[in-house]
Formats: structure tokens, C-alpha cells, sequence
């Protein structure tokens, strides 16, 4: 956050005030559009750039940044890892101060290294915005606030809601920004279950329920989420479960499905392996929102890009 309190790097979800999210789900609503319409627009960051620098593999959040940031007439780059400078031994910091150079405004920064966004935050010159598009473990602002504008649609609120996650929670940036969104706006019943060895730090979930009972933690909630196995975050592969013994132990299958409330929504982050943590006809059942999260990750993205430029004057 700015001095002034408005949105200035988005790093993390904790800490931020409620208004500051309620206002980016709001702004995002106005970007939707019935399927088959064309894209909402708006031409608020023209003449600026955006750098998207994704040093780790994403489809959803490095799409949805580059199309929200064409849809708000920006100049975009997308700098790919595997043919960039790094290879050649350039540090990260080096590569910022380079595209600084050539008056980038916004870094958008994925990383798989702990600490990374708010480093480079820290170093680029005060008129630049560093938004954090997936860190290591720690951090996913972004899929955050596209869990929760996704939540609020169908729930309409979060108050009182029972809200499940199954998976490999250890590794998982997506459900650590989930939580903490959902305890700035809410208060809501978190349960988290995982496989043994997969179980969350129960210092980053104050207050959730932690089980290795997935059949327990299903049980009248309103709210799935799925995750998928970080294998590459993961040393040690040879003690994994194959794919259909984790499916019939930990995975959302549509018996386990039948234990949630009758209008439980399930939600996936993705990418997601089918029939291993969620069944395929789960993921394609009436239930599914993964893809409206996908379609709200857009939008998202467009909101913040939206409040950036609104609080900055940019335009
Ligand atoms: N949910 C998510 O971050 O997906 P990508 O890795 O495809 O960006």
C-alpha cells in the first residue's frame, strides 16, 4: 500500500483493507460480459507498459495479464525466461533495472523463489508498481481476489460460509491468498484437508481446521476447493501415490461430492489433473466454477490494473 493508503504494489492479500478488496471485486463485476459479447475495454493505462516477467510456468495468470493489459491500452511485454538474459547469469534485479530503463510502469513478477516481488519492490523507483502473479509457496494476490469475486457471485457474501480446501495445502500459494482474503472479509468456517505430509503450517491458517479427514472436511460445506500436487515443489517424488489411489484416498470424486451441501460450489485454481485430485466429471459437473474463475481472473486483473491507473493518474 501507498502512504496514502491506495493500492501501489500488490503484494499480498494480508494486511490490506477490506474497502481496498471490495472495491477490486467491484471494478472487476463492470468488466464482465455475457459469453459470446465483445471484451470490455478501457483505455486508462495508454502510453504506459507493462512488463510481464514470468520466471515460471503459468497459462491462466500470464494470459489474463496480457489480455487485461491490451484491453486497458497498454504497451506490453512479455519476457520469456528461457530465452532472456537470466540464462546467461543476469540477475533478477539486473533484468528489472534493464526494462526500468525503457520506462516500464507496472512489473507483473511470477517467481518460484520466496521474497522475489517484494525485493523488487523495494529496489524499482517509486513510480513503479510491482504486482505479485504467484510467489513460491508464500503468495497469489491474484487468484486470491478471483477465489473470492467467484465465492461472493455464488454465495452472495462469505459470512458464515464453510469453506473447504482438499489437496496438497503445504505447497500451495492459492490457498495461503484465499485465507487471508477471506479473513479480512469475512467470517467464515475454514477447514483444510490434506494427504499425510501435504498438511498446511497451522501458523499461516490461524483459526482453520486441520485434518487428513477429507470425507469429514466435505461434510455440509459450501464451498470446494480443489488443489493439485506441486510435484515441482516437492524433493523427494518416489513416496507420491499413483494417480487413481490418491483419486480413490484424497481426490473429489462425486461420491465424496455428495457429502456438501446440495449447492456446494467446486473451485479449482488450475492447472488441474484430472482424476487424479478431482474427477473428470466433477470438473465438468453442474457444480464446477472453474471455468466462471478463469472468465473472473480477467476481470481481476483488468480491476487492478483499473485501480493502479485511477490512484496514479497515469493516463
Ligand atoms: N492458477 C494459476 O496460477 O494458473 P497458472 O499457473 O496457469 O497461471
Amino acid at each position: 500500500m501507498a502512504e496514502d493508503g491506495h493500492l501501489h504494489h500488490l503484494l499480498k492479500l494480508a494486511g490490506l483493507e477490506p474497502k481496498v478488496l471490495l472495491d477490486i471485486l467491484d471494478q472487476a463485476e463492470t468488466y464482465l460480459r455475457p459469453p459470446g459479447s465483445a471484451p470490455a475495454r478501457d483505455d486508462c493505462l495508454a502510453g504506459r507498459t507493462i512488463a510481464n516477467l514470468f520466471f515460471e510456468a503459468s497459462t491462466r495468470t500470464r494470459a489474463s495479464f496480457e489480455l487485461a493489459a491490451k484491453r486497458m491500452s497498454a504497451d506490453v511485454l512479455n519476457l520469456d525466461v528461457n530465452t532472456s538474459s537470466r540464462i546467461k547469469g543476469e540477475s533478477i534485479l539486473d533484468t528489472i533495472y534493464t526494462l526500468q530503463a525503457m520506462q516500464a510502469d507496472i512489473f507483473v513478477i511470477r517467481d518460484a523463489s520466496a521474497g522475489i516481488p517484494a525485493l523488487i519492490a523495494a529496489k524499482v523507483e517509486p513510480h513503479i508498481s510491482v504486482l505479485n502473479a504467484g510467489e513460491a509457496d508464500v503468495s497469489h494476490p491474484t487468484q486470491g481476489l478471483l477465489d473470492l469475486l467467484t465465492i461472493r457471485q455464488h454465495k452472495g457474501g462469505f459470512d458464515g460460509l464453510t469453506v473447504t480446501i482438499i489437496g496438497d495445502i503445504a505447497h500451495s500459494r492459492v490457498a495461503r491468498s484465499l485465507i487471508e482474503g477471506l479473513s479480512i472479509l469475512g467470517n467464515s468456517e475454514v477447514r483444510l484437508a490434506a494427504p499425510p505430509g501435504m498438511e498446511p503450517d497451522p501458523d499461516h491458517y490461524p483459526g482453520a481446521t486441520i485434518t487428513s479427514d477429507i470425507d469429514g472436511a466435505i461434510e455440509g460445506t459450501d464451498v470446494i476447493v480443489t488443489l493439485r500436487i506441486q510435484r515441482e515443489r516437492i524433493r523427494e517424488k518416489s513416496s507420491l501415490m499413483t494417480n487413481p489411489e490418491y483419486l480413490k484416498q484424497y481426490g473429489l470424486t462425486e461420491a465424496r461430492l455428495e457429502r456438501a451441501r446440495a449447492d456446494a460450489i467446486v473451485m479449482h485454481p488450475g492447472p488441474m489433473n484430472r482424476d487424479v485430485e478431482i474427477a473428470g466429471a466433477v470438473a465438468d459437473g453442474p457444480q464446477s466454477v472453474i471455468t466462471r474463475q478463469v472468465t473472473n481472473g480477467l476481470a481481476v486483473r483488468m480491476a487492478i490494473l483499473a485501480t493502479l491507473a485511477g490512484n496514479r493518474n497515469l493516463a
